[in-house]
């Protein structure tokens, strides 16, 4: 941190465009954000349509997890996506939808969308979904995805997003915590030339779950699967009787819209919940500031709705903005690794958005599947998921970019609804690795180890908030305490994010990652003890252990210490391995599958039967001589019984 790093002064052709036009006036404001939060804000939320004026901006108490922003007003997220943009842009593409096979794709106009949602909305309405009811849709990236969500926002129905490679049982546990009483979902899925089942899995998932009371299928091929009379509804049917127009709720600006469920350290993932007003306001500003969108911009997010960054930045902060935003149903290497410069040639993008593992995975197969595409329309590159590291940045900015493109590595969480550190096009220079300088109203700090706050400008540290921004999430469904007790109890006043992050002289943020035992698999979130359990449940097992360890594409890889238990008869070690990893896959999904496991004789523990995942990380990176203190183990030779089994993996 301390060393020199490159930088990369800003582009004079990028500024001449941005919003911002240099440092001075990005501080100006961001001053004026931080001092007065209330007249800011206020401002902002100009960019909305209110049907009727909020009395208060902000009513915050970090301490006791209690966040408010404009109360009293009304409004409603599909009318500011939709209604509004009609008048002028009626006609523009809202989203473009490029389908697995290229070929199968198209554009739908802000007045299609409008159109396709009030009926979807309609349809949600005659099948009994009422105002504050939980919807959990389970879909490929395929244009019913917007309508459901844009239709529940509409009638004030909670939508829960369910990425589409989870598993039933996680599909059922999402299901009960937030009692939906509708799922949407699609006969099959198609990814990279595949078909998924997913209506299969909907039937395991909600087989005997009395509180769904009809699930909705679309049709995404010609494939027929088993309808359950009474429960199981064609879309397009269901669609087909309904009138392309269908009031907008007026939801108070707290009134929530919708829930994602995302991994912590402890337990089940939490249903982190957002509600209107705020959020939107916070996922359109950040959307035009980031990615400095203008009218008639083509700007392509290229991960999955299934996460937050789907949901703020291909629906809600782009359709806000009135933008023309990009679906993408398929991988990025398919049919090959030049797949993503293809999309970017055809529909001339503008403003490019991925994470880290897609860049790492498509930058190894060679400069040529970049090239062979016309990519002179990009301007700006942006990163999102996981640290970036410099190789992969650098290969982004000049390979993908030749240079001429603006990089924005925006850090950010499913809790902060939008991002929050970031370079901003026009403003800073950039530092590959660095998310650099706080977003407007965020007001980041460093806290030491004792939890004190770090007034040193260079410094390392926990990465906390202290003060409430309009995204922040606003609870984790059902229960309000343990959301206070994850992101507020530890330093009270401030908001924790769980991550490490490293603040250079220049005031500049360089995120490190998780240090909780949360860990990012291809920019997807795991908690450890989520795979762990999964671990455990398999028959052979007696207990695990699982850690994050660095991995070329993913970023990080799953490592699982278990240990078997001693009735197990003499199975093959291959054949225990795969047991294990596919136990993991059927439980949480294959993205969740462990790289690694490590069959050991023992765990490290205390005499308290804590395990040391310390020492567990240092020998997932070969660190065998730097384990510090194994003298409070119960067992401390069990250490180098580990450190032989894993000498041994390294060398297969
Ligand atoms: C990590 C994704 C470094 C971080 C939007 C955070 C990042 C977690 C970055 C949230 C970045 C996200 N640089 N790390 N630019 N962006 N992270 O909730 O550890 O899926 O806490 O939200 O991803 O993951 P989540």
């Amino acid at each position: 941190m301390t060393e020199a790093h490159v930088t990369y002064p800003v582009l004079e052709h990028i500024r001449k465009r941005s919003y911002l036009k240099s440092r001075d006036e990005y501080t100006a404001m961001y001053k004026k954000s931080i001092d007065e939060p209330d007249e800011f804000w206020r401002e902002q939320a100009n960019r909305l349509d209110w049907f009727h004026p909020f009395q208060k901006v902000s009513d915050c108490d970090l301490a006791n997890a209690s966040i408010r922003w404009y109360e009293g007003g009304k409004l409603n997220v599909a009318h500011n996506c939709l209604d509004r943009h009609l008048s002028e842009r009626g006609d523009q593409t809202a989203i473009i939808w490029e389908a697995d096979e290229a070929k199968d794709g198209r554009h739908i106009s802000y007045r299609e969308l409008h159109a396709e949602v009030c009926k979807t909305a309609n349809v949600l309405k005659s099948m009994g979904v009422k105002r504050g009811d939980r919807v959990c849709i389970y879909l490929p990236m395929i244009p019913e995805l917007a309508y459901t969500m844009l239709a529940c926002a509409r009638i004030g129905a909670i939508h829960s997003i369910v990425f589409a490679g989870f598993s039933a049982e996680s599909i059922r546990d999402r299901i009960l915590d937030c009692e939906a009483k509708m799922v949407i979902t699609a006969n099959e899925g198609v990814r990279g030339g595949k078909r998924i089942a997913l209506k299969s899995i909907v039937d395991k998932a909600v087989e005997g779950l009395e509180v769904v009371e009809s699930v909705l299928v679309c049709r995404r091929t010609d494939t027929d699967v088993p309808m359950k009379s009474g429960r199981d509804f064609s879309f397009e049917e269901a669609c087909s009787k309904q009138r392309p127009t269908c009031p907008a709720e007026w939801m108070d600006a707290e009134d929530p819209l919708f829930i994602l469920y995302t991994s912590g350290s402890t337990g089940r993932p939490k249903g982190l919940l957002h509600t209107t007003g705020g959020y939107l306001t916070y996922a359109s500003l950040t959307h035009k500031y980031v990615f400095d969108v203008h009218p008639g911009d083509v700007y392509c997010c290229a991960a999955d709705i299934g996460w937050v960054t789907g949901h703020t930045y291909i629906i809600y902060g782009p359709l806000a903005n009135g933008a023309t935003t990009i679906m993408f149903e398929s991988v990025p290497t398919y049919p090959d690794p030049g797949r993503y410069w293809d999309i970017v040639e055809r529909h001339k993008v503008n403003i490019f958005y991925t994470a880290p593992t897609a860049i790492r995975a498509i930058a190894r197969e060679g400069d040529q599947w970049v090239k062979k595409y016309d990519r002179s329309s990009l301007r700006i590159l942006g990163t999102v998921g996981e640290p970036i590291n410099p190789e992969a940045w650098e290969w982004y900015y000049d390979v993908v970019g030749e240079q001429k493109c603006a990089i924005v590595d925006t850090w950010w969480q499913t809790e902060t609804g939008g991002i929050m550190i970031t370079p901003l096009p026009g403003v800073n220079e950039l530092k590959p690795g660095a998310a650099t300088l706080p977003f407007f109203g965020v007001h980041p700090c460093l806290v030491d180890e004792e939890g004190k706050k770090i007034e040193a400008t260079e410094a390392k540290g926990y990465l906390c908030m202290q003060a409430a921004w309009p995204g922040l999430a606003r609870t984790v469904y059902g229960d309000h305490e343990r959301f206070k007790q994850t992101y507020f109890s530890q330093y009270p006043g401030l908001y924790f994010t769980g991550d490490g992050c490293n603040r250079d002289k220049d005031g500049d943020y360089w995120i490190t990652g998780r240090v909780d035992d949360v860990i990012n698999v291809s920019g997807h979130r795991l908690g450890t003890a989520e795979i762990e359990s999964s671990i455990n449940a398999h028959p052979w097992v007696a207990e695990s252990a699982v850690v994050g360890y660095p991995h070329e594409i993913k970023g990080t890889g799953i490592l699982g210490f278990v240990i078997l238990n001693a009735n197990i008869g003499d199975q093959a070690k291959e054949e225990i391995v795969q047991a294990v990893r596919e136990q993991v896959a059927t439980d949480i999904g294959k993205f969740a599958r462990p790289d690694l496991i490590l069959v050991c004789p023992g765990l490290p523990k205390t005499r308290s039967g804590k395990i040391m995942r310390r020492i567990l990380r240092k020998i997932s990176v070969g660190e065998y001589g730097n384990l510090g203190n194994v003298t409070t183990l119960a067992d401390p030779s069990v250490v180098d019984q580990i450190i032989g089994v894993h000498k041994e993996m390294v060398k297969k």
